[in-house]
């Protein structure tokens, strides 16, 4: 394949020695996974292989030497380190098809599948694929959670609901050492791993204070830091907390590593001069278009009104793009509180609110008859605030918000992601429950009635592709 020659090229020319790692594993295109402490620089600047063409990195502060850095070492007692779960190639998040590859290359053995959260319940037959169905099929790792939460101050707080498990097909919320019942009573819930790139749009300084509660499906972190240090006690299994400077390591990397689309098989390079100037890595880097490609008024330069470009499947492409983003900036819609909704109503983080509920945790969750993810039944009490949609009786496969928070409004709210290098990391929404783009945008378009048309749904899917 042409694109893999390209990667093969920009590889070796950008430094030989992520080729040759001292693991003997290697690290290269025909071979992206990255394993923990394998050692060796990830490039300044690197590029990837996915089906719609090329993922690419950009570190704005050079070459990272990954060899005792903290983002890139297991810390714990499982062996994974932070990029076992946000690989370079996946747009630091993990694609629940490379998840798959992964299994099938090491019969299972790789940290990555570690008891814990990597299947879906400890207790399961770790050899058996079955129970790790969730990571392998949808992406999704166990998060479980303490019930009732604790706020900020260290005190429990008191739930507006009762919570009952109606249906457990992971076996772990009824489970006597890890369920709701157990003696440190948790909710498990599945959620998909989110972008470890861009953050520094979603954090407000060094230190990686999160901007509007924007970190995690549920918003439970504070900062970069308060992030990195559950995740190296929870995913890596630690028995001593991360030092500072290991923290100062991670939150730093994260907040200097910048991720996107760079090139697409159709549309070809998407950082020509000219060009809709917020695609590719380093123009998000620059704060063009930030991390959502929220600047409606630079894919115009697409309907190629100079008539530059060759007519073809190029040409063809990027007017599809060019209209795709007019459908996610114009096109109206009714959305809850919104009579006029668009798309971008909801995916702009300057002015919606972190976390909503559109129905992907609540409402199918209610109308599905069987499933592989945990079905609960959350009864609110009469004084509190009902939820805006299904009032005080909720069936939901992820409370979201409300498991931290205890309130009734907040079931099924889930955290707004960032939009970056959709196409390098299928599955979608933070249940993987949308396959493809175009299952996204078929939801959608059930879910608000918009009706859209197959021309619309094509270019909306182009339009997301590429950034
Ligand atoms: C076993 C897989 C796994 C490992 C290992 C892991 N993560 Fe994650 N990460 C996840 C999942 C899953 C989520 C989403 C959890 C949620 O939404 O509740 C996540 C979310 C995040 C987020 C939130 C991003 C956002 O936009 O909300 C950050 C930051 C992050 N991880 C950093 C780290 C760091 C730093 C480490 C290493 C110390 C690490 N992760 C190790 C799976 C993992
Ligand atoms: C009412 C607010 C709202 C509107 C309108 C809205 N979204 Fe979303 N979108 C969300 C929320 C909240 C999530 C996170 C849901 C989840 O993960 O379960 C989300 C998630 C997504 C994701 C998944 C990203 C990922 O990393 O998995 C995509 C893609 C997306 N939306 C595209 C669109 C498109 C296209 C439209 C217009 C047709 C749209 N959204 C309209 C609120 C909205």
């Amino acid at each position: 394949m042409k694109v893999s020659l390209l990667v093969a090229a920009l590889t070796l020319f950008v430094g030989g020695a992520v080729l040759t790692a001292q693991s003997g594993r290697s690290y290269g295109p025909g071979h992206i996974w990255w394993d923990s402490g394998q050692g060796g620089n990830l490039p300044w600047e690197e590029q990837y292989d996915n089906a719609d063409g090329l993922l690419g990195i950009v570190n704005e502060r050079g070459a990272v030497h990954t060899e005792g850095h903290a983002f890139f070492e297991a810390l714990g007692t499982n062996g994974r380190a932070c990029i076992t779960c946000h690989q370079p190639s996946n747009a630091m998040s993990l694609a629940a098809a490379t998840a798959a590859q992964r299994w099938n290359e090491t019969a299972g053995k790789d940290p990555l599948f570690a008891a814990i959260d990597g299947s879906n319940c400890p207790g399961l037959p770790q050899e058996k694929r079955e129970s790790h169905s969730l990571l392998l099929e949808r992406g999704l790792f166990r998060i479980f959670l303490a019930w009732p939460p604790k706020g900020a101050d260290g005190q429990a707080i008191r739930p507006e609901f009762e919570i009952e498990v109606v249906r457990d097909p992971t076996g772990c919320n009824l489970d006597p050492k890890y369920g709701l019942r157990s003696e440190r009573p948790a909710i498990s819930v599945y959620r998909r791993p989110r972008m470890t790139a861009n953050l520094k749009y979603l954090t407000g300084d060094e230190a990686g204070e999160a901007r509007g509660m924007r970190l995690m499906a549920d918003g439970r972190e504070p900062s970069l830091r308060s992030q990195a240090i559950n995740a190296v006690m929870g995913h890596e299994q630690a028995g001593v907390p991360p030092s500072a400077e290991q923290l100062r390591q991670i939150v730093d990397f994260e907040r200097h590593i910048f991720a996107a689309q760079t090139a697409d098989i159709r549309g070809g390079l998407l950082t020509e001069k000219d060009g809709p100037e917020l695609l590719g890595p380093t123009n998000v880097s620059l704060g063009k278009g930030g991390v959502l490609g929220a600047a409606e008024d630079t894919f115009p330069v697409w309907r190629d009104p100079a008539g530059r470009l060759r007519e073809g499947l190029q040409k063809d492409f990027r007017a599809s793009v060019a209209r795709g983003s007019e459908v996610f900036f114009g096109r109206t819609f009714v959305a809850g509180d919104h009579a006029r909704a668009t798309c971008s109503t909801c995916h702009n983080q300057r002015s919606a609110a972190a976390w909503m509920d559109i129905g992907t945790t609540n409402k199918a969750a209610a109308e599905a008859g069987s499933d592989e993810l945990p079905l609960f039944k959350i009864t609110c009490s009469g004084d509190a605030a009902p939820h805006p949609v299904y009032g005080r009786t909720i069936y939901t496969q992820d409370p979201g918000r409300a498991l931290i928070s205890g309130k009734c409004a907040d079931v099924g709210s889930i955290v707004v992601q960032q939009f970056r290098g959709l196409a390098a990391r299928a599955p979608y929404f933070s249940n993987g429950s949308a396959k493809t783009l175009q299952e996204v945008i078929g939801f959608y378009d059930r879910r608000y009635g918009i009706r859209l048309t197959a021309r619309e749904k094509e270019d909306l899917g182009n339009f997301l592709r590429v950034l």
